[in-house]
């Protein structure tokens, strides 16, 4: 017998997948909301939160930090907050993830130092913190980096003017969490857009801090006394990724699902995107009914930040084009070393070529199983649905990427009819 070393999702040729799913908080908004707990002492609970590795990475490393959290359900989450934090996160707790960087704004802000390392996170090739860290020196905080990781200093963070070259998500939220508790008024100029920053500001606002501009690319932030906030109860807002990972498969393998609790005004280019390739979508207040033609239509996609098309949705839509009628370019504005998983698409039978930051994607009628690996959270996403539109068997390893950012993806693409199952290591 076969010893299995690590689990492993095998799927086989489904659909037409029928049922409703219902899409749970989003990864790259509850990391950060969980990070918003350090600039206020006392006990938050985080609703709507998706049961995903990197939630309880970093509640170990908010652990780590002196905010200890407890479960109240499968999808609440508590977190206590007492006043005794240590500014300096353990190296074994940083280095799975890059939403870890998220502490580096409100410790500096409010304990007047950090103590990170270099973060980790997927590897799209060099994802530099540079902006992250000019944002912050704007305000006064002073960085000695080393091999071994990034220590900052500051007396008190002073309000100022933040221009970033490029709408960065993770650097607009690490200098508006520095900003709430500086001294004076901060202006973040193009700042990042994504609902997940938006979510961030609605809870930093219900915790009393005073923010204008929220969901445009201008920020005003007037720090107010880390004593005037107060703890919070707060629902993460739904994943728009996840939605559209279950808009791809209904898309590769045919029929109308209902994809519960997905927010359309979220993903308005990308829906789009998806009616150009033939999808039909009826949608209301509490979510997507997506209905897939008999086969897709190629599109050219680039990627762009919010309001554009997410770079995270691309593995999918390149999965989508695969085999679409006709021949899609995909194009990559964010990350050039985001195209790895298409080796992985190959072994499928794909047919796609690489030419610097565009890929060509030449739709073919069938796909085959294979055995390939997870490159990444959404890469691997990617592959679980491209699985499901190929003859034979199809078996993923690595998954523990796509248990960072996808809540019970198995179970739900099984109870829309989809053949799919996870393997577990044997004991
Ligand atoms: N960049 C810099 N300097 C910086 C910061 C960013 O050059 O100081 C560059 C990056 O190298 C990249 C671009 O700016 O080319 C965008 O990076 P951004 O800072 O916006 O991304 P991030 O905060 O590191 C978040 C998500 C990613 C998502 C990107 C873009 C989290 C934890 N991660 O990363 O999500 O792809 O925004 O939307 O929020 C995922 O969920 O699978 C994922 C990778």
């Amino acid at each position: 017998m076969v010893k299995i070393e690590s689990p492993r999702i095998i799927v086989r040729r489904s659909g037409p997948l029928s049922g409703s799913v219902q899409v749970p908080g989003a990864k790259n908004s509850v990391l950060k909301l969980m990070a918003a707990t350090l600039l206020a002492e006392g006990d938050y609970v985080l609703t709507n939160v998706p049961a995903i590795t990197d939630v309880h990475t970093m509640a170990e490393t908010l652990g780590a930090l002196g905010v200890s959290s407890t479960w109240l359900g499968p999808h609440e989450l508590s977190l206590t907050n007492s006043g005794n934090i240590t500014p300096e996160v353990p190296f074994e707790k940083f280095d799975k993830m890059r939403a870890s960087l998220n502490v580096l704004g409100p410790l500096l802000t409010h304990y007047g130092s950090a103590r990170i390392n270099w973060p980790g996170g997927d590897d799209f090739g060099g994802r530099p913190i540079d902006m992250h860290l000019r944002g912050l020196e704007a305000m006064g905080a002073e960085f000695e980096t080393s091999a071994d990781g990034i220590v900052g200093r500051c007396t008190r963070l002073v309000g100022a003017e933040v221009v970033f070259d490029f709408p960065s998500v993770g650097a607009t939220e690490n200098v508006l969490m520095a900003a709430v508790v500086a001294d004076g008024v901060t202006t973040i100029r193009n700042a990042a857009r994504e609902p997940e920053i938006a979510d961030l500001c609605n809870m930093l606002r219900k915790m009393g801090c005073r923010i204008d501009g929220i969901g445009t690319a201008t920020l005003t932030i007037t720090g107010v006394i880390p004593s005037s906030l107060q703890a919070v109860t707060h629902e993460v807002v739904t994943d728009r990724v996840q939605s559209a990972t279950y808009i791809a498969a209904v898309g590769m393998c045919g029929g109308t699902i209902r994809v519960a609790r997905a927010n359309a005004q979220h993903m308005g280019m990308m829906l789009t995107r998806f009616t150009d390739m033939g999808m039909i979508f009826d949608i209301d207040d509490d979510g997507i009914t997506a209905t897939a033609p008999d086969r897709l239509t190629s599109v050219d996609v680039s990627t762009l930040p919010y309001p554009g098309v997410a770079t995270d949705y691309k593995p999918l839509v390149v999965a989508m084009l695969s085999m679409a009628h006709g021949v899609g370019i995909v194009t990559e504005n964010l990350y050039p070393g985001r195209f790895r998983y298409v080796e992985e698409l190959r072994a499928l039978g794909a047919n796609i070529e690489i030419d610097g930051h565009h890929a060509v994607v030449r739709g073919v009628e069938h796909l085959s199983g294979a055995t390939v690996v997870a490159p990444d959270i959404r890469a691997g996403a990617a592959l679980v649905v491209a699985g499901l539109a190929a003859s034979g068997i199809t078996e993923i390893g690595d998954v523990f990427h796509i248990d960072r950012g996808y809540d019970d993806i198995v179970g739900r693409l099984s109870a829309l009819g989809a053949s799919i199952s996870r393997v577990r290591p044997e004991s």
